[in-house]
């Protein structure tokens, strides 16, 4: 079975009261029960988790790479300057895995800060601006690119 990680990233564990013409309505426990739903609907087995800390989400990227997990990335803020962020992305993706940076809004439609982001170069693909339906295309790529290694024996 392929595993996923669904990682999101500071500040998210306020959606449903954050800027909700931004975000939406949906809380992030929601979320949460949606990507559960659409992972089992493509096969795939995924772990939901949020934090607001940079290190604990180096380690879960760290936890990817040696568990064999591919990796659905909403690193929030972070997607504009974490380096630290990044170089463990870059690990996931160097080990052969899949890793797809997710956005609820459209950062490039945004501040200009929001232009920029340093996860990017280093992920597989990126999906934003489709709201929490961004998670389940992000699912679905993975489970497609994971089904075309798997089937190419990588
Ligand atoms: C976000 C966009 C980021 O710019 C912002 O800092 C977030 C959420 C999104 O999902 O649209 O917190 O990653």
């Amino acid at each position: 079975m392929t595993h996923v990680l669904v990682l999101n990233g500071p500040n998210l564990g306020r959606l449903g009261v954050r800027e909700p013409e931004v975000y939406g309505t949906g809380t992030l426990a929601e979320l949460e029960s949606a990507v559960q739903a659409w992972g089992g609907e493509l096969g795939l087995t995924i772990e939901a988790r949020q934090s607001d800390a940079e290190s604990e989400l180096v380690g879960w990227l760290h936890e990817a790479v040696d568990t064999r997990a591919h990796v659905a990335l909403n690193a929030a803020a972070f997607t504009h300057y974490s380096y630290a962020l990044r170089d463990a992305a870059a690990e996931v993706t160097n080990a052969g895995l899949v890793l797809v940076e997710v956005h609820i809004s459209n950062p490039a439609a945004r501040e200009q800060f929001r232009h920029t982001s340093v996860l990017g170069a280093v992920a597989t693909g990126t999906i934003a601006g489709f709201g929490f339906d961004s998670y389940r295309l992000a699912l679905v790529a993975i489970a497609h690119r994971s089904g075309t290694n798997v089937e190419q024996g990588a």
